[in-house]
């Protein structure tokens, strides 16, 4: 027989070890709950009150195919190449070379693959080094909110602060960088962009890029431009942001292999721009990993030189989302097609006409989980948005089309209120 109350866990010896950065000697005590557990539990609410309901699950945030078959099978034979086998350090040639011939060929910018681009394991780790080469304490990066916040969580982590540009509509979604005060602009080093942006799916102007490499000059600060979602441009030709004049003098693109080459689970990518600044990056990268494994860049680079795959998977999501947009105008939403990504980013509702109130997009994606099965992703840092992303699982577009049918006979059964 178990006791009523459960023993009292003692702290290990160590717990007021924990550094700082991860909450000193209260790491692990935390009861607050993170929004993506948030979400979990409200579908697994949502299935144990409605077992036969099928979920609608705009929530997955990654591809939803394999990688293509022609990259699985160069995969394939060079994992059995001996020479394949070992520490690959800071990357092949092949793959740096293909990404050279990548970035000629959509956007016409010129890279020497030996000194302007290294490969990363994914790009999400780059976001972690690349605070590395160049906060000390006190410094500050410049970070878009929402957004991807890895390069943030690192810059605090070398006791830098992050100061918060917010995306909002009224300036199409792009930060306003004269709001920036004087003394944060003294102490930034960092600026960090991301167009397609995710999540609000819209696009840089060039104009924009052009203010932003005059600033940089201006002010003195590098700029990291997270091109993850670039192949997943729907609004005309894909731009980079070093095709900008002068962008290689003040900074670095990372492109990722996982959105734009359904290759998410390899973990490939790789940093490009001005070469002190590669340098350094492969330097904090060679003393935090010994490189990805070489069958897997070969495999990557065999991606990158086949146009046709980011093509078919452009035109599947694109495809997706306008049914996603017709959909969720008819059912009321605000909402246009997204310049770019697989995430489309609308207001959220204020409530329901049965007296339901949100007072977050948190509150309405409860709702939309628990009373409608319908899964999407809250985000409350920049006015009340909620997330759909066209990554769901269907094999055809028949099953889409019965899918976006479901969508809009439970959005339009729930009446929200705007
Ligand atoms: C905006 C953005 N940047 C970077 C990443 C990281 O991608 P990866 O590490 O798979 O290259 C993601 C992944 O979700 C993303 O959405």
């Amino acid at each position: 027989m178990s006791s009523a109350t459960e023993p009292e866990v003692k702290d290990p010896y160590f717990q007021s070890l924990f550094a700082d950065r991860i909450g000193g000697a209260n790491y692990g005590k935390s009861t607050e709950i993170y929004k993506f557990e948030k979400i979990k539990r409200a579908k697994r609410n949502a299935l144990a009150a409605h077992p036969d309901r099928q979920l609608l699950d705009f929530g997955i945030g990654e591809n939803d195919a394999m990688a293509d078959e022609a990259v699985r099978q160069v995969m394939a034979t060079e994992i059995n190449q001996p020479e394949n086998r070992g520490y690959a350090d800071n990357g092949v040639i092949e793959y740096k070379q293909a990404a050279a011939r990548f970035m000629k060929r959509h956007f016409d910018v010129d890279l020497d693959p030996a000194t302007q681009i290294n490969h990363c394991i994914g790009s999400k780790p780059a976001y972690a080094m690349l605070p590395a080469c160049f906060i000390n304490p006190g410094d500050v990066t410049l970070m878009t909110v929402p957004g991807y916040p890895v390069a943030g969580t690192h810059t605090r982590y070398y006791g830098g602060d992050v100061f918060r540009l917010p995306l909002l509509k009224e300036n199409q979604f792009l930060p306003d960088l004269d709001s920036v005060p004087d003394d944060i602009y003294r102490r930034a080093k960092l600026l960090v962009l991301n167009y397609p942006n995710s999540p609000t799916g819209r696009l840089a102007t060039p104009e924009f890029f052009e203010k932003v490499v005059a600033l940089a000059k201006e002010k003195e600060f590098v700029v990291v431009h997270d091109a993850a979602h670039i192949l997943l441009t729907f609004d005309g030709k894909p731009t980079s942001f070093l095709e900008t004049p002068g962008a290689m003098d003040v900074g670095v693109e990372v492109h990722s292999m996982s959105k734009g080459y359904d290759m998410i689970g390899w973990r490939m990518g790789f940093v490009a721009g001005h070469p002190r600044i590669v340098s350094a990056f492969s330097d904090v990268k060679d003393n935090s990993d010994s490189g990805q494994f070489i069958a897997t860049q070969k495999a990557a680079a065999a991606a990158l030189d086949d146009d046709s795959i980011p093509a078919r998977i452009k035109a599947k999501y694109q495809r997706r989302m306008e049914k996603l947009v017709a959909v969720l105008k008819e059912c009321g939403f605000d909402c246009e097609m997204p310049g770019g990504t697989y995430f489309l980013y609308t207001p959220a509702p204020k409530g329901t006409e049965s007296g339901e109130t949100f007072d977050k997009a948190e509150d309405a994606t409860r709702f939309l989980i628990e009373q409608l099965g319908v899964v999407t992703v809250p985000w409350d840092d920049a006015g009340s948005y909620l997330r759909f992303s066209v990554t769901y699982v269907a094999d055809s577009e028949a099953d889409e089309d019965a899918l976006m049918a479901e969508t809009k006979r439970r959005l339009s059964e729930a009446k929200f209120t705007r």
